[in-house]
């Protein structure tokens, strides 16, 4: 354990590390990749140019040394990103490299600030938070290898299937290329794709919701095409997986990870699922577990409009006549057919407090979030105008996660 002069020196110093925080993740990147370019296979370049993986890392860093004598208060945090490192294949053997590069590029961004003492402090907490994390990972291996039809790091698995869901959006049909039947999976988690862009030099991982639901011959993923605009470039991987990858091609795959799922409930009254875009994937496996158990929902999904609407035939389906499944969407950019059809088929608009409250179940109900950063931030404010308590309410981000309550 740390001594009390060490960590009274941590809490001392994060002020000043805060100040500097992006400054000395953006450094400690540089020269990491500069010493073991090979971490480039396992990191989301997207992520490093838009400065998003920076800020994700530094934050965690700092949220961990203020809670540095009671770790386990902050353990629901260590355990989501767990999942995501356990995804992607990070190892024990990763973090003295993390370390000691954080090490480095803090006595870099801090100069003569940064005296041995300091050094020594951080030194010493970095170890004590990346073993939470190491132990933490390593019981989530074990499971993956020990569950049937598991399975440790990445392993082939052919496209059975392809199919276009929307204007943007199109689902891969995915078995295991060695004829096993894929491991069991609780709707909400996600698998990461491992893949080899040709004209690459290092190879990409994705990560993306399973749509379908379990216990089928073949896991389904559904990818947006993202487009650029606005100076970013197009991404390489939605972009490869919709004109590249076809029927009988193979994608790597890591076995299904992540704790956005129905079993963070409080408890087994109403559920809400609100989306947008693609935040729909991981909500399609849930309302089909719903709707298993019985369990009413309102099903709420913004889409820029109905050419980019996914799945609204699939939940059509789900929510026939006393299955107990409300469904409500937005077109926030509606077309002109959109205009014409009228606020039958969906508000045309977004999504506001307002909105919300004539769309909530009487009874208190558990809420999932799952869409773009200031969408989860726009509904989260909404839902706690609204009364629903933060503990009810569950959110995943896609891309690094944010803080839901900041700006
Ligand atoms: C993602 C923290 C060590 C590789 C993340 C995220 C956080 C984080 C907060 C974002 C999670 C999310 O978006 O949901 C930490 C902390 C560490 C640590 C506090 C040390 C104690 C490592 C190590 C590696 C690693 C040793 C491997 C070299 C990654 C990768 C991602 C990630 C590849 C995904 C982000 C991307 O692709 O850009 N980590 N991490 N991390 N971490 Fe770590």
């Amino acid at each position: 354990m740390l001594s009390e002069k060490t960590i009274a020196i941590i809490k001392s110093t994060v002020p000043v590390l805060e100040v500097h925080g992006t400054a000395i993740t953006t450094r400690f990147y540089q020269q990491m990749f500069a010493a073991h370019p090979e971490l480039l296979n396992i990191f989301n370049h997207a992520n490093q140019k838009q400065g998003r993986q920076q800020t994700a890392l530094a934050n965690a860093v700092y949220a961990a040394a203020v809670h540095i004598d009671r770790l386990e208060a902050i353990l629901p945090v260590v355990k989501q990103i767990a999942h995501k490192h356990r995804s992607l294949g990070v190892k024990a053997e990763h973090y003295p490299i993390v370390g000691q590069h954080l090490l480095g590029a803090i006595k870099d961004v801090l100069g003569d600030a940064a005296t041995d003492e300091i050094l020594g402090a951080w030194g010493e907490a970095y170890g004590v938070i990346a073993d939470a994390f190491i132990g933490v990972e390593a019981e989530m291996y074990a499971q993956a290898e020990q569950q049937a039809g598991g399975w440790v790091d990445f392993k082939p698995f052919k496209v059975v299937r392809k199919q276009a869901e929307s204007s943007v959006m199109t689902s891969f049909y995915l078995e295991p290329a060695d004829g096993s039947r894929p491991a069991a999976f609780a709707p909400g988690q996600y698998v990461s794709v491992k893949l080899t862009v040709p004209g690459e030099t290092y190879t990409h991982i994705r990560q993306y919701s399973l749509s379908g639901e379990p216990g089928q011959s073949a896991y389904r993923i559904t990818v947006k095409r993202e487009d650029g605009g606005a100076g970013q470039p197009d991404g390489i991987v939605s972009n490869f997986l919709h004109e590249r990858l076809n029927e009988g091609d193979t994608v790597e795959l890591s076995a299904p990870a992540g704790n956005f799922t129905l079993a963070a409930s409080e408890g087994d009254g109403p559920v809400v699922l609100i989306s947008a875009g693609s935040g729909i994937t991981p909500m399609i496996g849930m309302l089909h577990q719903l709707k298993r158990q019985g369990r009413p929902a309102v099903f709420i999904h913004s889409s820029p409009n109905s050419a980019a609407h996914a799945f609204r035939e699939e939940v059509r389906q789900l929510a026939e006549d006393g299955s107990g499944i409300d469904v409500r969407y937005a077109y926030t950019r509606p077309s002109d057919e959109d205009r014409a059809a009228g606020d039958g088929a969906a508000h045309l608009g977004r999504i506001d407090e307002a909105w919300l409250r004539a769309a909530l179940p009487q009874e208190a109900a558990d809420c999932y979030i799952c869409g773009p950063a200031e969408f989860i931030k726009h509904v989260y404010r909404g839902l706690k105008a609204n009364g629903v308590p933060p503990e009810r309410i569950h959110y995943e981000f896609f891309g690094p996660a944010a803080s839901v309550d900041g700006d």
